[in-house]
């Protein structure tokens, strides 16, 4: 399906995903969030497709938040409209079978963030720039980002994040655990093509299975995690996958996983 905002490229079981509107420094609006959903769910549906790559077209920015300019005007209940279609898209990215990886190529500030809070792993350029600076605006991040980043870098650290508004470099979201990886600008699509790679060549079963086991139980009691983990892990015992790996290893040869 074509886009206007969003580019899709799939190559070698991999999907990068481009937000699009380099001029507005891929601000999200309604269309922009609505296509990026549709463009996900597609890809999550499509069984070639192993991991997805998402990054902000030109040099200077991932995403520099939702689009404040489509925001101006709205009334509470438009503004309740416009969070639910960013926290959709967060969903989503959460919910695919696939891991999504986030490439950070420039400002990833308020929705850009939270867009990457979503994302399984998340690697920046050098020159990135993260933040939550929606109090500059008068308002609160209303993607998620109250909650998915405390819970990921802990209450005080999330806190100053979000009541200072201040901008964070690549290094230290690296270092409060937002980011995974930190590379030059002109090696980054690179290193995250690697990394997608080398998940992409694994079994696709088990990384959906490790993804959604991890997604659920963080939040849970330990026990209640386990519990998920242990329903999951025997859920894959029989598939031609685990038949497959399991010979492979046997046999001492590169497993070729086809996702059944
Ligand atoms: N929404 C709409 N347009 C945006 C935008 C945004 N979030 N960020 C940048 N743009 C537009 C600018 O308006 C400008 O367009 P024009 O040329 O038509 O004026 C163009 O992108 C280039 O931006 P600047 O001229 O501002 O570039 P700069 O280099 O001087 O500054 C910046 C870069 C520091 C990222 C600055 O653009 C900026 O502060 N952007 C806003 C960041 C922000 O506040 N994000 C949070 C939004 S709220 C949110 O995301 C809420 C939520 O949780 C859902």
């Amino acid at each position: 399906m074509a886009y206007e905002t969003v580019l899709v490229d799939i190559e070698e079981a991999v999907a990068v995903v481009t937000i699009n509107r380099p001029k507005q420094l891929n601000a999200l609006n309604s269309q922009t969030l609505t296509e990026l959903n549709e463009a996900m769910t597609e890809l999550g549906a499509n069984s070639e497709v192993r991991a997805i790559i998402l990054t902000g077209a030109g040099e200077r920015a991932f995403i520099a938040g939702a689009d404040i300019k489509e925001m101006a005007g709205k009334s509470p209940r438009e503004g309740r409209r416009f969070a639910e279609l960013g926290l959709a898209l967060l969903e989503r990215i959460e919910s695919l079978d696939q891991p999504v990886l986030a490439a950070i190529n420039g400002f990833a500030l308020g929705g850009g963030t939270e867009v990457a809070l979503a994302c399984d792993l998340v690697y920046a350029s050098n020159r990135a720039r993260f933040g939550q600076p929606e109090v500059n605006l008068g308002i609160i991040p209303g993607f998620g980002g109250t909650q998915r980043l405390p819970r990921l870098v802990g209450r005080n650290i999330g806190k100053e994040v979000i009541f200072t508004g201040e901008m964070l470099s690549a290094e230290r979201a690296r270092e409060i655990g937002l980011v995974n990886g930190v590379f030059a600008p002109e090696e980054l699509m690179e290193q995250v093509r690697k990394v997608a790679a080398v998940i992409a060549s694994k079994g696709p079963l088990a990384i959906s299975a490790a993804k959604h086991a991890i997604n659920r139980g963080v939040d849970l009691p330990l026990a209640s995690g386990l519990e998920i983990e242990k329903g999951m892990f025997a859920g894959l015992f029989g598939s031609r996958d685990q038949n497959e790996g399991m010979a492979a290893f046997v046999e001492k040869r590169k497993a070729e996983f086809t996702g059944e």
